[in-house]
């Protein structure tokens, strides 16, 4: 696991959208996959100013992306179809025949979870997954207990994410209780993992991530089994980090033909 820590959330959201426009300039027909929440804003900021400055072309991109709320439709203003639309989709040339997002209103939540899976085979994996944390080491709405072989599937959330995501509604009881979310397996298959956390409140999160015993009771520790993840914290989120020393050494400290790229996408690191 590398962990890049930048002095501030804006300088993490432009280290991540360097490391998503460089697959993206080298593969075009790149398949990202994506989360929603508060953190990825800034990316999600920076890519569309790629976008119409710099002339970042998402024609040709796939999307995935981790998660939906049972019950809301596209419409409703706090589903991810509708914030990705907000925040991303609508602003860039993405191809909306290559969005994909779970379907919470589907009559067919197995048979969904099941297509889902088929689609992302069929488009050949993901190459990148973008992921934020949440405070109870939830990647995806993979809540702590989740298998860490688990695919695509129906989950009910903790009542602690139920209150963390309430901001996002007039009042926790609109809160759906029920989300359709990659597996944790699902997200381990990506090639690339790129998990980005900002601000104090995710500190214990991300200490129990990087450092922590690898187990399902904080589902992001599966990420250590990952070949090639990336975790890019801001100097709050990384503040109970033990080995923080240790990152900025190995950051400051990369051979010269890994110092431009962070990433290579020819092969592994
Ligand atoms: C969202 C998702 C979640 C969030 C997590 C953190 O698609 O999968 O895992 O990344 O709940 O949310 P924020 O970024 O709002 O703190």
């Amino acid at each position: 696991m590398e962990v890049i820590i930048t002095a501030t959330p804006e300088t993490g959201a432009r280290t991540a959208a360097r490391i998503v426009e460089k697959l993206v300039r080298a593969r075009p027909r790149a398949v990202l996959g994506l989360a929603t929440g508060s953190t990825p804003l800034g990316l999600y900021g920076e890519l569309i100013r790629r976008h119409r400055e710099e002339g970042l072309d998402f024609s040709r991109v796939t999307t995935f992306n981790l998660d939906e709320y049972i019950g809301l439709g596209a419409d409703h203003p706090a589903s991810y179809h509708y914030f990705m639309h907000e925040h991303l989709f609508g602003a860039i040339n993405v191809s909306p025949e290559r969005i994909h997002i779970p379907d919470g209103k589907t009559a067919d939540i197995p048979a969904a979870c099941e297509a889902y899976e088929a689609a992302i085979r069929e488009a050949g994996g993901i190459d990148l997954q973008v992921l934020g944390i949440g405070h109870d080491g939830h990647i995806g709405f993979n809540e702590p207990g989740s298998s860490l072989a688990s695919r695509t599937r129906l989950k009910t959330l903790t009542q602690k994410t139920i209150e963390a995501n309430q901001r996002f509604f007039t009042s926790a009881d609109e809160v759906p209780r029920h989300v359709i979310t990659m597996g944790v397996g699902t997200i381990l298959e990506a090639r690339v993992c790129l998990l980005l956390a900002f601000g104090e409140s995710k500190a214990d999160a991300v200490a129990a991530m990087v450092e922590g015993p690898l187990s399902a009771s904080c589902p992001a520790t599966a990420l250590q089994w990952h070949p090639r993840t990336t975790v890019i914290v801001d100097e709050a989120a990384a503040a109970r980090l033990r080995r923080s020393d240790y990152y900025r050494y190995v950051h400051a400290n990369k051979p010269a033909w890994q110092q431009d790229a962070t990433f290579s996408f020819g092969g592994h690191e």
